[in-house]
């Protein structure tokens, strides 16, 4: 396994140098002290806490419902657990849609109150002076363009985005345009591998991919997917290294087995 022990600690500037060098970055999500212990301990580049807590943490349908101080907690929970990797917290929706003040308030609330390293937020050119106002409080930001789950309402389905020209274009316009106003790094969630790899080439930031091909310069997957501990979830871009969900089940029934038949616990567990 290749993981640069070079590097102590990654930082934004760790991630513009891993793209110059043609080394992907690798991030995955988490949203807790012990699942972060693991996945830094691992030698993972970054850690998201995502808004996807919405979902696989809470059981909700969309990443609308979660709140700002729900992240909060997630992202002072998880930085517990790391050593080594930079941490990204996800904007809620409701944070900073209304206006760059009530934005930059938002992610000042991430930074102080979690010591997470920079935020995520999900759009392009709508959001951009939102953007620009973190970033000059000294805050940094990662972009999120194509499939923005917060906008699921919007889209109506979790399709496939940007596969018409206009909304190709739109994508590759508000790249350039979060690049410009100073984002470190941009996700890339389900469009056409062509189009990610075009935007990719032609940013100096690095892109990180979910559904959006291998030429992104890193991948990223919600860690209960790729592990398996849901396991509904099944899009084609998904690769589930382990199944929890049938360990653990396996597991948990053999111990109410062994209660049951009084085997648990024997003499040389208990005082
Ligand atoms: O919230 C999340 O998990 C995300 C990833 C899908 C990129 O934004």
């Amino acid at each position: 396994m290749s993981v640069n022990k070079e590097v102590k600690k990654v930082t934004t500037n760790t991630l513009l140098k891993m793209k110059v060098a043609g080394e992907k970055i690798s991030m995955l999500t988490a949203y807790d002290f012990s699942f972060a212990k693991i996945i830094d301990g691992a030698g993972i580049d970054v850690i998201l806490v995502g808004d996807s807590a919405s979902n696989v943490m809470a059981g909700h349908e969309t990443t609308l419902p979660i709140t700002l101080d729900q992240m909060i907690y997630h992202a002072s929970s998880v930085i517990r657990g790391i050593d080594r990797c930079l941490v990204v917290v996800d904007l809620p929706f409701g944070s900073y849609q209304s206006n760059s003040d009530i934005a930059l308030a938002s992610a000042i609330r991430i930074m102080k109150e979690t010591g997470g390293h920079s935020i995520k937020l999900e759009g392009g050119e709508e959001v951009l002076d939102s953007i620009k106002k973190i970033v000059s409080a000294g805050i940094p930001v990662m972009g999120h363009l194509g499939l923005t789950p917060q906008s699921i309402y919007k889209f109506g389905t979790y399709t496939v985005r940007a596969k018409e020209e206009a909304e190709a274009n739109k994508l590759k316009r508000d790249a350039k345009l979060l690049e410009e106003a100073g984002c470190f790094a941009i996700v890339l969630e389900k469009i056409p591998a062509n189009l990610a790899k075009e935007v990719s080439e032609s940013l100096s930031i690095p892109t990180i991919g979910i559904g959006a091909g291998g030429n992104c310069d890193g991948q990223v997957l919600v860690m209960h997917d790729m592990l398996g501990i849901i396991t509904e979830f099944k899009p084609r871009f998904l690769r589930q290294y382990l199944n929890i969900h049938e360990q653990a089940t396996k597991a948990v029934q053999q111990y109410i087995s062994d209660v049951k038949s009084k085997d648990f616990p024997n003499d040389s567990e208990q005082y």
